[in-house]
C-alpha cells in the first residue's frame, strides 16, 4: 500500500515519506516569507533540521532557528523564542520536532502579535476569546515524534515555573495551518522514545474514547487509532527503520489528538503534575498509570471496552482481555509497572493529588474524580497494586 495522503482533517495534512522536501512549498502556500523554525537543542544538531533549513535557504526563505527549547518546555523558553521572533521581524513560525518544541513554536506563533500576557490564555472557560486573532501568524508543524499529536491540536502545554505546574493554552487558531508529517523523520527515534511517545497515543485514543460525552466522530478515530497502535507500535519499537510501522505510528498519533477534542480523563490527570513535580517523559508517565486508570473507570467503561475488545480482534470480547492487552503491551515495549521506578515516591502525595484534581483534564474521567480518588490512584500506581 502507499501510505501517502493530502488530508484536510482536522487541518491540512501532507502525509507520506519523503514530504518534508515541500517544506518551501508550505511556507508559500500560507505566504510566510520570513520564517523561524522552532525545535530543540538535540534535534537542531541533527541533519534533518539542518537539511530543511539548507532546502528552505536554497528556495530563497532564508530561515531563522530558534531551539532552545527543554523537554517539558518552560514559558521561559516560549518568552526568549518570542523576542527573537518579534526582533527577526518574522511572519510564521515552522514547529519542528516532538510535543515539546511543537508546542513551543504553536505559542511562539500565536502570542506573536498578543499583548496580554502568556497565562491569560489558559485552557480555562472562554479565556481564549480575549486574544487578538490578527495577532496569531500562522504554523506550519512537522512532527518528529509519534504521540502527542500536537501537530493537529489546538493546544500547547507549558511550564509555569513559578507554579511548578504544567498549563494548558489553548485557542482554536493554534491549530497548524498545514502539517507535514513525514514518517522517514522518526526512524532515528530511539526505541525507549518510540514507545513512550506511542504510549501517549495510545492513552489519548483510549481517554478520548471513554469520555461519556456523546461523541460518535471521535470515538471512530479513537478505536482505529488504537488499533494501529496495536499493530505497529511493538514493531516501530523493535525494528525502528520499518517505514510501515512508522507510517502507522504517526497517523495513529495524529488520530489521537484530533480524537482527544472530545475530552481526556484521569491519565492525563495524574501525569500533568508527576511531569510537573518530578520532570518525567508524559508519554512513558501515561504508560505506567493507564492501567491502574483503566481498572479504576472499570464500572463505567465495561461495555465501551468489550465493543474495542472486538475492534482490537483481542482473543475474547471484554474489559479483562483490554486490560491484559495493555500490560502485555506495557512489558513487551519496557515500560515500568510503578511510578516508583519512575522516582515518584509518596512523600508528596497530597501535593499531587491536589494538582491532578484541578487538571482540566480531570473533568472527562468518565468516574467522577477528586482529590480522594486521585490520591488513591497515585498511590495505587506508585505501589502496582492492580485489584
Ligand atoms: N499539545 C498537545 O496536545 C500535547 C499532547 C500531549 C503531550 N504534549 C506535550 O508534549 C511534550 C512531549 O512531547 P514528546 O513526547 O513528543 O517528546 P519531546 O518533544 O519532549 O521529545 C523527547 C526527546 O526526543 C527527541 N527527539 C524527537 N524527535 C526525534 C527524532 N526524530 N529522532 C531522535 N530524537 C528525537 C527530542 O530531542 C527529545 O530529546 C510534553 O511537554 C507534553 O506535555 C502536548
Ligand atoms: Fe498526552
Amino acid at each position: 500500500m502507499n501510505l501517502k495522503g493530502n488530508w484536510n482533517y482536522p487541518t491540512k495534512v501532507r502525509f507520506g515519506a519523503g514530504r518534508i522536501a515541500e517544506l518551501a512549498d508550505a511556507c508559500n502556500e500560507l505566504g510566510i516569507k520570513k520564517p523561524m523554525l522552532v525545535t530543540d537543542p538535540g534535534l537542531a544538531k541533527l541533519p534533518m533540521v539542518q537539511d530543511a533549513l539548507a532546502r528552505n535557504e536554497a528556495a530563497g526563505l532564508a530561515s531563522a532557528l530558534y531551539s532552545d527549547v527543554k523537554p517539558n518546555p518552560l514559558a521561559r523558553n516560549v518568552e526568549e523564542g518570542l523576542k527573537r521572533y518579534r526582533s527577526g521581524n518574522h511572519d510564521g513560525v515552522i514547529a519542528f520536532g516532538g510535543g515539546s518544541a511543537l508546542d513551543a513554536g504553536k505559542t511562539i506563533a500565536f502570542m506573536a502579535g498578543q499583548t496580554r500576557p502568556l497565562w491569560d490564555f489558559e485552557d480555562i472557560g472562554d479565556n481564549w476569546k480575549a486574544a487578538d486573532d490578527a495577532g496569531i501568524d500562522p504554523i506550519i508543524a512537522v512532527p518528529t515524534t509519534a504521540g502527542t499529536g500536537s501537530e493537529v491540536g489546538r493546544a500547547a502545554v507549558i511550564m509555569n515555573e513559578e507554579t511548578h505546574t504544567k498549563k494548558i493554552l489553548f485557542h482554536p487558531k493554534m491549530m497548524p495551518s498545514i502539517v507535514i508529517a513525514d514518517p522517514e523523520l522518526t526512524l532515528g527515534l530511539p526505541p525507549h522514545i518510540t514507545a513512550a511517545t506511542g504510549m501517549d497515543a495510545l492513552a489519548h485514543c483510549l481517554e478520548a474514547y471513554c469520555v461519556s460525552s456523546y461523541h460518535p466522530m471521535a470515538d471512530g478515530i479513537a478505536v482505529e487509532g488504537a488499533r494501529l497502535i496495536k499493530e505497529w507500535l511493538p514493531v516501530a519499537v523493535r525494528d525502528g527503520k520499518d517505514l510501515s510501522a512508522r507510517a502507522h505510528m504517526m497517523v495513529a498519533a495524529s488520530m489521537g489528538a484530533a480524537a482527544f477534542q472530545k475530552g481526556l480523563g484521569a491519565i492525563h490527570a495524574l501525569s500533568h503534575p508527576v511531569g510537573s513535580l518530578y520532570d518525567t517523559h508524559h508519554g512513558l508517565t501515561n504508560g505506567v498509570v493507564m492501567p491502574y486508570v483503566l481498572a479504576f473507570n472499570r464500572t463505567a467503561i465495561d461495555e465501551k471496552m468489550t465493543r474495542l475488545a472486538a475492534w482490537l480482534s483481542l482473543p475474547d470480547p471484554s474489559f479483562a482481555a483490554v486490560m491484559q492487552w495493555v500490560l502485555a503491551l506495557r512489558e513487551e515495549i519496557a515500560i515500568p509497572h510503578t511510578l516508583r521506578e519512575l522516582g515518584v515516591e509518596s512523600d508528596r502525595l497530597d501535593a499531587l493529588a491536589q494538582m491532578a484534581a484541578i487538571d482540566p483534564t480531570a473533568s472527562g474521567n468518565p468516574v467522577t474524580v477528586g482529590v480522594k480518588e486521585l490520591k488513591t490512584l497515585f498511590v495505587a500506581s506508585i505501589e502496582g497494586r492492580l485489584d
